[in-house]
């Protein structure tokens, strides 16, 4: 029930009526419409008079006004309608469709682009730029293709100035998010025989008026035209019907349609080439020239011809002749008479247009159609029909094409009697709901008359095609009145001679479900039988425009090929309405059901008998009835539950009870709704939609807190994850690590078990590479292994040579690798001077002379003694002994027996420079800047450098001297293998 209005406008629901009568009803209608309240509900179905004038209801702000909003919170509205199907779709992945009916010029087509125009805009893409794009465009297309479709599909009739001469289904599909993703257009049966005639005072399809009035001068000229609809046989009827819309704006805004929409402009050009053709085929006529069948103006032939890129030859002997197989696969020519010619030309002009229709049709979907969909990227495809279809129509003169068009119509009222009235009842009756039954009428009885095999109409009228020999239009009526004869719903003047109404052996009536109409049996054979000689097809086919090629697809078979005999017209309608309806059955339906107020089109007359007839035969009365008696919702009680069970304590998160029915009824309690409700066996049933919408409220109110419970509980979950796995990952690393580790050491253990007895203490094992947790653990190991060797080593060292071992440990600290020469391999004797292979002669002199000297400063050992060689400053070398005691350095005469020369207490000595050649130059530094320089001299062997020992001795006994009574010599290096002269300090 919609927002209450004022009572002035009456009510906004007819299920709101005090009384449910049909005066109530009418006066109710009547009152909205000249208040201005075009649109009235019932329940979920929207009533809409046709205003016949503009009304402020469907500007930007009235989108805003419904976008969102549940159908009760708004005065009723075809955007109302719109979102509902449209939440459906995104809030439940429902298909859904919106089926508008009611009559001709009741405002259908008008009714679906407002609905269109609203999905439109309140689909708002996402924000990345190629889905906006490819959206912007699907909406662009699909509301462009009306103004292109109702300029080729669309005429002025007696009933509607913008009548839809063709059924229109369209398809709009969805991705998950709600987003436009493409769309498809179904076109059913287009009125063709309106191109060649037209009933008095109307019109041919409004594209050969915009194309004659419209198009420029050049074009025009250039297509063989004239700027005057009256010249053209197919166009003359209409030229000059009083028309309200601008023929000139129409042409202009179609070919910018076509563009848009993605028509090459050499496709627009073949478009217009076509219209051109029809327009000259139709002025050709034919006579008999002697015995040969003429055209009177030959002239139109090339014209067709340059205009659809054929031969001329050819194209006017496919007017004139037909090509027959003969047996043998022979081919032979038959000339036709001049009333076959005529015929043949009509059926090529209908098929002409017929083609361009569907091929426009065809063209639109390929640019709209869903591409590279993943419905593992986009979610569930869903989708909105939306069906705008003609309306029932009673004219003086009905033909095939109103037979067609009302028997369509009555499907869709059974569809509608079907969802609305017979399910709904059967419903409650399977759930055990308390139920009134309500009569209506079931006009099932009437579609059964047309579509039925073998029995009805159609069946009829393709056996009467099919019947070999001359079978007219009155014998077919005679074999309806044969075997229709006693149908309730049949009449013809045979079986009603009282009736004038309906002319002998030429029409016949049904009584449909909006009222009786009477058609006329001429041209229905013909029609339904829809002959066009394959001489035409292989014409187009062979065309060079390749628009014309693509439309006439079966024109490439050969002459001599047997086909199958094609279904004919009615079966292929009936056959598109089965499937139309059993589509529609499968979604979701939303109606919206319009009146004519009048048929003069007037924006103030309200003809109460014509709004009766209309609603009496829409049902609507028993609609607001079986509405008002019935429940607006209904859900499975599990589903019911998994929609609303967080609004109430005892169903969330899960209810405890010993079903969901009790569940259901906990909850509605909760609520206090428990009069507005009924328990069926398997569903819970909600009268009014306001208890639903309060239902819905909460759940939003309650949603955001809800789905903030889950983002936090899987985030927890996702940290727990994470958390175990580090867990793992680092349990992992561990026993790898101890892994690594212990089989280091075992490695270790494995490599130097047997050190021990090795000879050189494990000094060749090598150390395996340790993991890097071990490198420092290595490092020490390997000094401890060091130390244990040398300790080895040393153990085994005879303590006399001990000291010899200590100086040239000494002598290694301080030169490393500056010298090679260091005489580690032989033993160091110290006291050169008193040995007697190296001094024969001389060594019991030097004794003497250094027992003087041991009287005279008292010194304890010898550390040091050899002969040298001195320089002095004028570069004159001499020969001298050198001796370091403990006390001091002496320099001596060897030739004087070793006399004194020099001496420096060993305390002022600083240090002790080097070369690192085989020089065996020393210079001795001491505190006063006495420095000696001298080269050490051997004779024993000759070439042996005492280098090293001597440094190694110095420096071992200055590391024996206690740190507190005298200094350390420090020693410091240069790089190794600097210049000469480096010092040691
Ligand atoms: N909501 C509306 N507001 C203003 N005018 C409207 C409205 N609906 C319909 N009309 C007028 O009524 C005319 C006929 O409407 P429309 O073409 O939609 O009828 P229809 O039901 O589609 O008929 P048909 O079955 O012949 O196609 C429109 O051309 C327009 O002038
Ligand atoms: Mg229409």
């Amino acid at each position: 029930m919609a927002e209450q209005e004022s009572l002035e406008f009456g009510k906004a629901d007819f299920v709101l009526l005090d009384n449910v009568t049909m005066e109530d009803f009418m006066a109710n209608l009547k009152l909205r419409f000249e208040r201005g309240r075009i649109y009235t509900y019932i329940g979920e179905v929207v009533v809409s008079v046709n205003p016949y004038r503009s009304i402020a209801l469907y500007g930007k702000d009235m989108i805003e006004y419904y976008r969102g909003r549940e159908l009760y919170e708004r005065p009723p509205h075809l955007y109302a309608i719109a979102d509902a199907a449209y939440k459906a779709m995104k809030r439940r992945a429902k298909d859904t469709c919106i089926v508008i009916s009611g009559e001709s010029g009741a405002g259908k087509t008008e009714a679906s682009k407002y609905i269109m125009q609203y999905i439109a805009a309140i689909t708002n893409p996402t924000q990345r730029e190629e889905v906006e794009r490819r959206v912007i465009m699907v909406k662009n297309v699909l509301l462009k293709s009306n103004c292109v479709l109702e300029a080729f599909g669309n005429a002025k009739t007696n009933r509607n100035d913008n009548s839809s001469r063709f059924g229109k289904y369209m398809d709009i599909n969805f991705d998950f998010k709600g987003d436009p993703t493409g769309g498809h257009i179904n076109n059913y049966l287009l009125e063709k025989s309106r191109v060649l005639k037209q009933q008095p005072g109307e019109r041919n399809f409004h594209s050969f008026y915009q194309l004659l009035l419209g198009a420029p001068d050049a074009l025009l000229s250039s297509y063989h035209l004239q700027r005057d609809p009256t010249l053209y046989v197919f166009t003359r009827e209409g030229a000059n019907n009083n028309f309200a819309i601008n023929d000139q704006a129409s042409y202009r805004l179609v070919v910018d349609s076509m563009e848009v929409i993605g028509f090459s402009q050499d496709e627009v050009d073949s478009v217009y080439k076509i219209l051109a053709s029809i327009l000259h085929l139709g002025n050709m006529r034919f006579t008999m020239d002697g015995d040969a069948v003429v055209l009177e103006n030959e002239d139109l032939v090339s014209h067709v011809a340059q205009l659809t890129s054929c031969d001329a030859d050819t194209v006017k002997k496919t007017l004139l002749y037909r090509t027959v197989a003969a047996g043998g696969g022979e081919i032979i020519e038959k000339g036709h008479s001049v009333k076959e010619a005529a015929y043949a030309k009509e059926a090529c002009a209908k098929a002409f247009y017929e083609r361009l229709f569907c091929w426009i049709v065809g063209r639109i979907n390929s640019v709209i159609e869903v591409k590279d969909y993943d419905v593992r990227v986009h979610g569930k495809n869903t989708v909105i029909g939306v069906l705008d279809i003609y309306g029932f129509e009673i004219f003086d003169n009905n033909s095939f094409e109103q037979f067609c068009i009302n028997y369509c119509n009555e499907k869709l009222q059974q569809l509608f009697i079907e969802l609305i009235l017979r399910q709904e009842q059967d419903e409650y009756q399977r759930e055990g709901i308390e139920w009134q039954h309500i009569e209506y009428f079931n006009n099932q009885i009437i579609v059964d008359l047309v579509e039925q095999s073998h029995k009805g109409i159609i069946s009829i009228l393709d056996e009467a095609c099919l019947t070999v020999g001359e079978v007219t239009d009155t014998i077919f009526l005679e074999s309806m009145n044969s075997k229709l004869g006693r149908h309730p719903h049949y009449s013809s003047r045979k079986l009603s001679p009282t009736d004038k109404s309906m002319a002998f052996n030429r029409d016949f009536r049904i009584k449909h479900y909006a009222g009786n109409v009477t058609y006329s049996v001429e041209g229905f054979l013909d029609k339904n039988k829809d002959t066009l000689f394959q001489d035409f097809k292989r014409l187009m086919y062979n065309s060079k425009d390749p628009v014309l090629r693509d439309m006439w697809p079966d024109g490439q078979m050969s002459i001599s090929e047997v086909t199958k005999r094609p279904l004919t017209a009615a079966t292929l309608f009936r056959n598109s309405m089965i499937l139309l309806v059993e589509n529609l059955a499968s979604k979701e339906p939303y109606y919206v059901r319009c009146v004519k107020p009048n048929d003069q089109k007037s924006p103030v007359v309200f003809d109460e008998r014509r709004c009766l007839h209309q609603v009496e035969y829409l049902g609507l009365l028993e609609n607001v009835r079986v509405r008002r008696a019935g429940f607006a919702y209904r859900q499975p009680y599990e589903r019911f539950l998994q929609r609303y069970k967080m609004t109430c304590e005892y169903t969330w998160p899960n209810h405890l009870m010993d079903s969901d029915m009790e569940a259901t009824r906990a909850l509605i309690d909760q609520h206090d709704f428990q009069d507005d409700v009924a328990y069926g066996y398997t569903k819970v049933f909600i009268r009014t939609p306001q208890t639903l919408f309060s239902l819905e409220q909460e759940r939003a109110q309650l949603m955001p807190i809800i789905v903030l419970l889950i983002q936090k509980v899987w985030r927890g979950t996702l940290a727990r994850w994470h958390y175990k796995r580090l867990k793992s990952i680092y349990k992992i690393m561990s026993f790898y690590k101890c892994y690594k580790v212990r089989s280091h050491l075992m490695e270790i253990v494995h490599r130097f078990q047997s050190v021990r007895d090795m000879e050189d203490y494990g000094k060749s094992v090598e150390w395996p590479q340790p993991p890097a947790v071990l490198e420092k653990f290595q490092e020490l190991c390997k000094n401890l292994h060091r130390r244990w060797r040398a300790r080895k080593i040393v153990k085994n060292i005879p303590p006399s040579e001990m000291l010899q071992i200590k100086c040239k440990v000494c002598a290694m600290e301080a030169l490393q690798d500056l010298r090679r020469d260091i005489g580690y391999d032989r033993a160091w004797r110290n006291n050169y001077l008193a040995c007697e292979t190296e001094n024969p002669g001389g060594a019991a002199h030097f004794q003497k002379s250094l027992q003087a000297m041991r009287k005279k400063d008292g010194h304890s050992s010898v550390i040091f003694s050899c002969h040298i060689r001195k320089m002095n400053r004028f570069n004159k070398c001499k020969e001298r002994g050198l001796v370091i005691t403990d006390r001091h350095v002496y320099r001596l005469e060897p030739k004087k027996h070793y006399k004194l020369l020099k001496c420096v207490p060993l305390q002022a000595v600083t240090g002790v420079s080097l070369t690192p050649g085989p020089d065996q130059l020393l210079v001795l530094h001491t505190r006063k800047n006495d420095d000696m320089a001298f080269c050490l001299q051997c004779t024993e062997p000759a070439d042996e450098s005492r280098v090293g020992e001597f440094v190694g001795t110095l420096m071992n006994y200055f590391k024996s001297i206690p740190p507190n009574g005298k200094r350390l010599l420090e020693a410091k290096f240069g790089p190794p293998g600097g210049s000469r002269g480096e010092t040691i300090l």
